[in-house]
């Protein structure tokens, strides 16, 4: 079956990576908006008859939605046989239940708006804590791979690190990547007060006295979680800890205010585009997507 590859325009450089490795070729479409801000779309490429794989990023969700889920349509309607969508960032994993009284559970909600549009899902490393698995909320085939053996390559030469993970959720992440990369790991407890205020517990650091503190977690958002792991690290007299996150979002000044609250290194994968992408996640999702689509 012939295949096409689509893309939004912020994930071009990795679309294209995949596109060369799987020697798939890319698709053409143009957007813009009306004057009164409604979204028009035209695809330029054939699609008939074709399996699409649309790549997108799901960061800043609510400005990418709607020409993401026309484009799928618009492809359907031009007779693609299927679409699916490589989200290297899967958004709205974090409102997993209700926290206040009169809040809604948003990842349930977008996880119905996406599989009504799309045939199947890739992500990587989802924020999965009180969902467990994405079969629980998406009801088209949905799968969920992991860069912890990419984060674990990237640290191979780093011998003298020691991991910390800031909340008890980064375990999963923290653990795996301590396994592959044979190297020791804590893991800290946290209090998120706030969007912006979170409170993190730290037991006694003494014995990694003479290691590089290496925080693995995630999402870097507001940095908040990183920027108070580093401060108290900071007290205990450790060197500049390295920072990597999966998915490096960097709401506003997150990314500056990390590295003035002390970080050194701070490393992403490029799941978002951020001046931080040192990890290529393009071999874990060119396998997915082959075995993905060889199944059907
Ligand atoms: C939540 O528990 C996640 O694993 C991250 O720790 C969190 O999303 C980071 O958010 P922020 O950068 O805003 O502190």
């Amino acid at each position: 079956m012939k295949k096409i590859l689509f893309y939004h325009p912020e994930n071009q450089g990795l679309a294209k990576i995949i596109s060369k490795k799987m020697k798939i070729p890319l698709g053409r479409f143009s957007s813009r908006s009306f004057p009164d801000g409604e979204t028009y779309l035209r695809v330029e490429s054939s699609c008939k008859g074709m399996d699409v794989i649309l790549v997108a990023s799901l960061d800043q969700p609510d400005s990418k939605l709607v020409s993401l889920l026309f484009l799928s349509e618009t492809l359907k309607s031009l007779g693609a046989k299927s679409v699916g969508l490589v989200a290297p960032y899967l958004a709205y994993m974090r409102q997993d239940r209700v926290f206040k009284k009169g809040e809604g559970i948003t990842a349930r909600y977008f996880a119905k708006l996406l599989s009504s549009y799309f045939d199947w899902l890739i992500t990587i490393d989802p924020h999965l804590h009180r969902i467990h698995s994405l079969k629980e909320i998406y009801s088209i085939p949905a799968a969920s791979i992991h860069a912890t053996s990419l984060i674990a390559s990237w640290l191979k030469t780093r011998k003298n690190s020691f991991l910390v993970g800031p909340d008890s959720e980064s375990e999963q992440w923290v653990s795996e990547v301590g396994r592959l990369a044979c190297l020791p790991y804590v893991t800290l407890s946290k209090k998120r007060l706030g969007d912006k205020n979170v409170k993190i517990k730290m037991p006694d650091m003494e014995k990694w006295k003479n290691h590089v503190p290496v925080l693995v977690d995630d999402i870097i958002s507001s940095a908040r979680t990183m920027i108070e792991t580093v401060t108290q690290l900071k007290k205990w007299g450790f060197k500049p800890p390295v920072c990597i996150g999966v998915h490096g979002v960097f709401a506003g000044n997150a990314h500056r205010d990390l590295k003035k609250s002390g970080a050194g290194l701070v490393i992403t994968c490029n799941t978002i585009p951020h001046m931080t992408n040192k990890i290529d996640v393009s071999p874990v999702l060119c396998d997915s997507i082959t075995r993905f689509l060889s199944s059907k």
